[in-house]
């Protein structure tokens, strides 16, 4: 047993290169370190972070710099970076640690532990720097900066976007958190969520909501990229597929009429079937299907 806490401690230890000199250390206040940092200081005047030195009800009044560094009353005195945390110099779960300290909790987080981002080890910092000119870059608000932010890790993703048909985010109209949460979400993939935890697609395709008296049941059990490429298609809809009729064969393919069901009009058996693929006339399902995503009146989707 004591062998177990032994180790767990120096695994604990090696995970957390805390400087002892650090733990020993008391608070002085954001002013002393203005003494040495003071270019750190001004910009960060502009920083969302500055309203913590006004925070008198968790007791960090004053106190900002070290809410993130630590305490540093030896740091302040030897200048040595070794006295003092950098952040930049911890280990990702680490460093996201120190900020949850204050963000755990908050709406977009819900879902923070599940997220590719914490998964991977893509901290905080790498989309919230704290200290750069201007404060404001802690938290982007340009949809194309956003963008340029996501695409310099994801450049595979951003080569989707310059497809024919896709979202408007190279015209900086849309950005991917539109459609993603970074934090994680209770979807695959990060997708972010509306009410009741629908896709947020339907935030903005609102009309494409339901419930309908007729689903078209992949809509709602398999979700919009069963048949929607989102990132950008050959297909102006942006489907899967560049032509619609092979985007629905995928799930209602050719059916043989040898089949018992054949007695019923199956989909491209040979004629009589109600479908003949042979005739181009079938090739353009939603012409007929038009209420593809479901309908509250016709069950074949065709009103
Ligand atoms: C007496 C001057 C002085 C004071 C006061 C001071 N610092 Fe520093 N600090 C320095 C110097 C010098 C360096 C650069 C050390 C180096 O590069 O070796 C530094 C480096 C740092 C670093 C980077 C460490 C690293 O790993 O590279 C951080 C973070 C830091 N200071 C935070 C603070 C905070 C927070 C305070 C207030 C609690 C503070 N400093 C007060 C002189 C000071
Ligand atoms: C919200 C947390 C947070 C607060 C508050 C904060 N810092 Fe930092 N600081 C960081 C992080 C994270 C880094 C690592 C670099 C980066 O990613 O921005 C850093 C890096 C630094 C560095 C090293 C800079 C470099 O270029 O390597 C210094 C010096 C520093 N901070 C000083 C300060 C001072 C002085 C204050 C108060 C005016 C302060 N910090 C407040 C999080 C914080
Ligand atoms: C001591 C508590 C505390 C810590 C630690 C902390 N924050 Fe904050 N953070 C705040 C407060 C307070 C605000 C301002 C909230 C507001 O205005 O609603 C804030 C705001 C933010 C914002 C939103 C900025 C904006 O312009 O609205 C981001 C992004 C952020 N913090 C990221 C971080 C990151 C990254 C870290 C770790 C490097 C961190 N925070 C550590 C308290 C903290
Ligand atoms: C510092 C690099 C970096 C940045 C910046 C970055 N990502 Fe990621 N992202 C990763 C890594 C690493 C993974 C995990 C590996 C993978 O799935 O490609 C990932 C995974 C993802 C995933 C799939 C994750 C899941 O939950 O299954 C999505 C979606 C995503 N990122 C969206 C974004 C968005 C949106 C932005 C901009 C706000 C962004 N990323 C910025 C590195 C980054
Ligand atoms: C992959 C990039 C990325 C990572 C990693 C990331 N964020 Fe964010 N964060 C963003 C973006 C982009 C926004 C703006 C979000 C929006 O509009 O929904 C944001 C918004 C925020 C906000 C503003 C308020 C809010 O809730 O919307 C806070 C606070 C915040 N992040 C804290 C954090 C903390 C703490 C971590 C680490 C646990 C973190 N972020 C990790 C990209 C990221
Ligand atoms: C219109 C909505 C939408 C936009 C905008 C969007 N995405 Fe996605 N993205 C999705 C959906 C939906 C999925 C899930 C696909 C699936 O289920 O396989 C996804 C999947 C992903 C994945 C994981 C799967 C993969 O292809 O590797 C990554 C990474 C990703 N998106 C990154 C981004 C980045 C970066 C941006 C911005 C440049 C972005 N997305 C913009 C909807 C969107
Ligand atoms: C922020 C709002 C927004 C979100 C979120 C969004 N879209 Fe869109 N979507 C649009 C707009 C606006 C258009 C119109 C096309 C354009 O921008 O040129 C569009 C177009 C489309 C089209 C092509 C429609 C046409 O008329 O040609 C499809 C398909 C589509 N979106 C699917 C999705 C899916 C699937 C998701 C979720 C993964 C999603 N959208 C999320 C705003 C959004
Ligand atoms: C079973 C396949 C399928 C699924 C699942 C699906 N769609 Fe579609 N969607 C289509 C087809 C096919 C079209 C093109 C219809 C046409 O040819 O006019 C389309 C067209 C669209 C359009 C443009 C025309 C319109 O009706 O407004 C939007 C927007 C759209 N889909 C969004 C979504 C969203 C959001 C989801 C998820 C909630 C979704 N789709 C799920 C097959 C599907
Ligand atoms: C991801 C698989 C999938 C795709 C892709 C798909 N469907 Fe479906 N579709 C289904 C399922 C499953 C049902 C329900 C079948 C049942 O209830 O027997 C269904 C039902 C239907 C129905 C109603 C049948 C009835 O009488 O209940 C029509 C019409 C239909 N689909 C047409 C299409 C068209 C047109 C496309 C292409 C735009 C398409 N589907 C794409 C899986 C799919
Ligand atoms: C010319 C109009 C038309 C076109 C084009 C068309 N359909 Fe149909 N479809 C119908 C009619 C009519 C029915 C029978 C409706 C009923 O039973 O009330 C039907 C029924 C269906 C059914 C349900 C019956 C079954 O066999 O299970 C499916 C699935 C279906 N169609 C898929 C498709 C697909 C996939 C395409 C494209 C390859 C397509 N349809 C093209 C008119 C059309």
């Amino acid at each position: 047993m004591f062998l177990l806490c032994a180790l767990t401690a120096a695994v604990l230890a090696a995970a957390q290169p805390q400087q002892p000199a650090v733990q020993k250390a008391t608070r002085v206040g954001s002013s002393t370190c203005q003494a040495c940092h003071d270019d750190i200081h001004t910009a960060f005047q502009k920083n969302a972070h500055a309203a913590v030195d006004k925070d008198k009800r968790r007791g960090w009044e004053g106190n900002a710099c070290e809410s993130c560094h630590g305490p540093g009353s030896i740091h302040a005195e030897s200048g040595d970076k070794k006295d003092i945390l950098n952040p930049a110099r911890q280990a990702p779960a680490q460093a996201d640690k120190m900020c949850l300290s204050c963000h755990l909790n908050q709406p977009t987080h819900a879902g923070r532990i599940q997220g590719g981002h914490a998964r991977s080890q893509v901290s905080c910092v790498s989309c919230h720097p704290v200290h750069k000119a201007e404060g404001s870059q802690l938290l982007l608000s340009k949809a194309a900066d956003i963008n340029r932010q996501c695409a310099s890790c994801h450049p595979q993703v951003w080569a989707q976007f310059q497809r024919p048909y896709k979202h408007r985010l190279p015209e900086g109209a849309m950005s991917c958190v539109d459609c993603h949460n970074p934090h994680g979400s209770f979807l695959p993939k990060s997708v972010r969520t509306v009410a009741a935890n629908e896709p947020g697609c339907l935030n903005c395709h609102g009309n494409l909501r339901g419930p309908f008296t007729y689903e078209h049941s992949p809509v709602r059990l398999e979700g919009c990229t069963a048949c929607h490429q989102p990132h950008g298609s050959a297909n102006p809809r942006m489907l899967t597929r560049h032509e619609v009729r092979f985007v629905c064969l995928e799930c209602h393919f050719n059916r043989p009429a040898a089949t018992p069901e054949a007695a019923a009009p199956t989909l491209g058996g040979v004629p009589p079937a109600l479908h003949d693929l042979r005739n181009p006339r079938y090739n353009n399902c939603t012409i007929c299907h038009v209420k593809i995503h479901g309908s509250n009146v016709d069950r074949a989707l065709m009103r």
